[in-house]
């Protein structure tokens, strides 16, 4: 069950045989689904009415049988200001966006590429760890709502993220970092997730300004692949620090490239530099390196484009292995080549956003 089917039960719920002229969706000011536990914070002025409202709050959500239990908290404050999305003057007919910094977050970085499967939350979990190694407070945000990866590559699959009295989404803590991810929200991992327009830019502000990050110099998003909904919802509405692009040397992925950094240059996000991923393969044997998908074909566009190469990472089957059993390569091989190479990419990272 989506929240916005909850909001459409509520709906249907008056309040005026308690003598308050509105329905109970009406008196919603926050609303957050973690598995099959609601919490919701209720506007109601009159103490004496809380608890009657209380009643027909839980038994209006449990009768779905969708919701196995419902925290509800009062308030007589009007909403945070934060929630409101109205559109500034927007000038010739076109769309203006309000983008906002997530407060307490010094840098937001995306990484992403039009491709799918080139290795995005893979660089985005170990750079993300490296940053942590290098002394920054970072945090993860797996922004690929259709396909979560971060959960595994974690090692956290299964565990689901708690809400605090203020009604905000405190984080998971893995290896030093904080990380959200929307497969620690969904009632069970086969939930499938059909986001479009105002509820897909709902879920992702939530996941970005409804969360108790704390302090932190980095938040690294892991967006899912393609110039889709996703991408142009947060170039829109949230005040984005760089964007990595990663790549693998093959001409059908640095072709979807193309795209995406097109899009990350539209939407005026400045491009930090890209990761060539799965680059070259070690000979365990010989040591020798064997360029797989051909040599100086990222570099090539990079140049093209404008771009700077951070770094080119190669293809290392414990990066696979180690990524499968939660178990980051940074963090459980951390003097492999492949460790090191994203300890450079990082700091650049750090050099080029601060
Ligand atoms: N350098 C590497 N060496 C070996 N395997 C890798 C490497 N990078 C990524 N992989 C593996 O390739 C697969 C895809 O990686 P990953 O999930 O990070 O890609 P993605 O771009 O995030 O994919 P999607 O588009 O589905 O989100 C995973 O199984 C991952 O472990
Ligand atoms: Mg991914």
């Amino acid at each position: 069950m989506a929240v916005k089917d909850i909001m459409d039960a509520l709906k249907a719920e008056s309040l005026e045989d308690l003598g308050i002229q509105a329905n109970l969706a009406q008196l919603v000011k926050d609303i957050k689904l973690v598995g099959k536990e609601l919490s919701v914070v209720v506007g109601v002025d009159r103490p004496e009415l809380q608890s009657a409202v209380r009643d027909r709050l839980q038994k209006a959500l449990l009768k779905s049988g969708e919701v196995d239990k419902v925290n509800v908290k009062f308030t007589t404050a009007p909403p945070p200001k934060e929630h409101t999305h109205a559109p500034q003057q927007a000038p010739m007919g076109q769309p203006a966006f309000t983008k906002r910094g997530v407060p307490g977050v010094r840098n937001i970085i995306l990484v992403g590429s039009g491709k799918g499967g080139v290795g995005k939350s893979t660089v985005s979990a170990n750079l993300a760890l490296s940053l942590a190694k290098l002394g920054f407070k970072v945090g993860l945000l797996d922004a690929d709502i259709y396909g979560p990866s971060i959960p595994t590559l974690f090692g956290i699959k299964g565990e689901r993220v708690e809400v605090n009295e203020q009604n905000k989404i405190i984080p998971k803590e893995k290896f030093g970092i904080k990380v959200l991810s929307i497969g620690l929200m969904l009632p069970s991992e086969d939930t499938p997730v059909i986001w479009r327009g105002p509820m897909l830019m709902k879920a992702l502000t939530q996941f970005m300004f409804d969360v108790e990050w704390g302090e932190l110099d980095y938040l690294i998003l892991d967006l899912p692949p393609g110039t889709g909904d996703v991408q142009l919802t947060l170039a829109q509405n949230v005040k984005i620090d760089g964007a990595i692009v990663v790549t693998t040397p093959q001409d059908v992925a640095l072709a979807d490239v193309r795209k995406a950094t097109s899009m990350f240059k539209e939407v005026d996000i400045p491009i930090v530099g890209v990761v060539e991923n799965m680059a070259y393969f070690v000979c365990p044997e010989s040591q020798k390196k064997y360029y797989i998908f051909g040599k100086g074909k990222t570099a090539v566009f990079a140049t093209t484009y404008g771009l700077r190469v951070l770094g080119s990472i190669p293809i290392d089957p414990e990066v696979a292995e180690k990524s499968d059993e939660g178990d980051p390569i940074v963090v459980s091989e951390p003097d492999s080549e492949t460790a090191r190479v994203f300890t450079a990419i990082a700091k650049v990272v750090a050099e080029e956003v601060h």
